[in-house]
């Protein structure tokens, strides 16, 4: 072997990151995806971000931004936390026997235990996964083997990721068009009706039904009654009560699972998201034994489903400092602290703003919707939505960025609802800048509203596009 000192590596990340930030919208133009280079031109979004710390994104300027999207809920903990980071550092110097796949190791173990000990009685056993919607994917062929039934029950504008399994239990059009044919046996229902509910489960056939307790779509809060009694039919029929937290899991509504407000007890937990402590990719399936055991029944059985990175220790490590750092910072209270003061602090934006129909929010998960104002200004807004549907949230969205620093994002595709997911150590000065960054956009919106139709058109589209891209669709949450 040669004896030399090494040289530096021939691709060598920190110099990369030391001299090329300057390429990254070209790389991404060339080799990515374009048409979001686009977007985000036509928008002013094109920041070229080269650091992050907290709540907080830092671009070449040196200009901090307030992150209220946190990653799309990945940064439950913040940006770079350093307890999360002091223990991949030392997984990395142990130098562990990750992943020898014929064999066993301690971390996945471990991880397994603590969130068993954190999560209702009937979980009993774990499958991790790299995402949430490899956690779905597993929890359809999880429920469909467990139970021999064929059918999934899923709810209008559910989002539970971008697969094709996952894709085939999307509640939103916009999504799933063009992709077709999806899963068969799959089919929707309103969120919030149980007749609707129980006119699918008295089949007998169905498998499982999958439901975010409250949906990122929108920031859909179910009826108080709507998720037990869900689950009392789901038991009566046999079905699978399957509950996706991806997004609503680890403190983010103010609990550590938001399953605890109604005190649910489902048969499968989806978990992935913040989980990560925001540096590796991974997610979880929580079954009960007797589920998991339905599945993996036979030795010849035991590769019945996983994936290859499914059990990495780093993954391990970091979703066990994410948990203890929870506990340990005492985020769960926080998240419900800081929720209840953003609604108090908000609701009152309905009464002062014509534009503002509805607050809502569960923790630091929290939606603003816009509605159409009362007289002149309702043909106006109806005008406009016919046009470019949702258009008139982007009015918030981008003075929020461009004038406030502040990154928020449209709930989804067509809607009038601005969501946030900020990360659950942001300060409270930080919560009321964004809601006075907020009052401010709102009063700088409304002549927009009472202006005649064809003007507020164009001064809609001259605020948020500029003269430069009249085509482009601005963008809504896409996970
Ligand atoms: C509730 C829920 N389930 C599943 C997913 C999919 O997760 P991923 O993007 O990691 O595949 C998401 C993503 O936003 C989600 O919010």
């Amino acid at each position: 072997m040669d004896q030399s000192p090494p040289g530096p590596p021939s691709i060598d990340v920190a110099e990369i990151l030391r001299t090329r930030a300057g390429e990254t919208t070209a790389l991404h133009e060339r080799y990515l995806n374009r048409q979001m280079v686009r977007v985000l031109g036509a928008l002013g979004f094109d920041r070229t971000w080269v650091g992050a710390e907290g709540a907080h994104l830092i671009d070449d300027a040196g200009e901090r931004y307030l992150d209220l999207l946190g990653g799309f809920g990945v940064y439950g903990l913040g940006r770079n936390p350093p307890a999360v980071r002091a223990q991949l550092e030392r997984v990395l110097e142990a130098g562990t026997a990750s992943l020898p796949q014929i064999g066993l190791t301690l971390l996945p173990g471990v991880l397994a235990e603590e969130l068993i000990r954190r999560a209702p009685a009937p979980l009993d056993a774990v499958l991790l996964t790299n995402s949430g919607a490899e956690s779905v994917e597993g929890a359809i062929k999880l429920a469909r083997a467990a139970t021999g039934r064929p059918r999934i029950v899923y709810c209008e504008s559910a989002f539970h990721g971008l697969t094709l399994g996952a894709l085939s239990v999307n509640g939103n059009a916009e999504f799933r068009d063009r992709f077709g044919p999806l899963l068969p046996g799959c089919d929707q229902i309103p969120f919030g009706d149980l007749d609707a509910l129980r006119r699918e489960l008295a089949r007998d056939d169905v498998a499982a039904f999958l439901v975010e307790p409250v949906q990122g779509k929108g920031v859909h809060i179910p009826p108080p009654s709507f998720l037990p009694e869900a689950q009392e039919l789901c038991r009566r029929h046999g079905t699978l009560f399957a509950l996706d937290e991806v997004q609503t899991g680890l403190g983010r509504t103010g609990r550590f699972l938001a399953l605890e407000h109604w005190g649910l007890e489902p048969d499968l937990l989806l978990l992935s998201k913040a989980l990560s402590g925001g540096y590796v990719p991974v997610g979880a399936i929580l079954a009960s034994r007797r589920v998991f055991d339905g599945v993996f029944d036979t030795m010849e059985r035991s590769v019945a489903h996983g994936s290859t990175f499914g059990q990495n220790d780093l993954a391990a490590a970091a979703a066990l400092a994410a948990l203890s750092e929870l506990d340990d910072a005492g985020l769960v209270k926080r998240s419900r602290r800081l929720g209840d003061l953003l609604l108090e602090l908000t609701r009152p934006l309905v009464v002062r703003h014509e534009l503002v129909h509805e607050v809502r929010g569960m923790g630091l998960m929290w939606a603003i919707e816009l509605g159409p104002p009362a007289g002149g200004g309702r043909r106006t807004w109806e005008f406009v939505e016919r046009r470019q549907p949702g258009l008139l949230a982007q009015l918030l969205v981008v003075p929020l960025f461009r004038r406030h620093r502040i990154l928020t994002q449209v709930a989804g595709h067509h809607l009038n609802v601005i969501k946030i997911l900020p990360p659950l150590v942001i300060s409270e000065d930080d919560l009321r800048a964004f809601v006075s960054a907020l009052d401010q956009s709102l009063h700088r919106a409304a002549p927009l509203g009472r202006a005649t139709a064809g003007l507020t058109l164009g001064m809609a589209r001259r605020t948020l596009l500029g003269s430069r891209a009249r085509s482009a669709a601005p963008p809504a949450e896409t996970a």
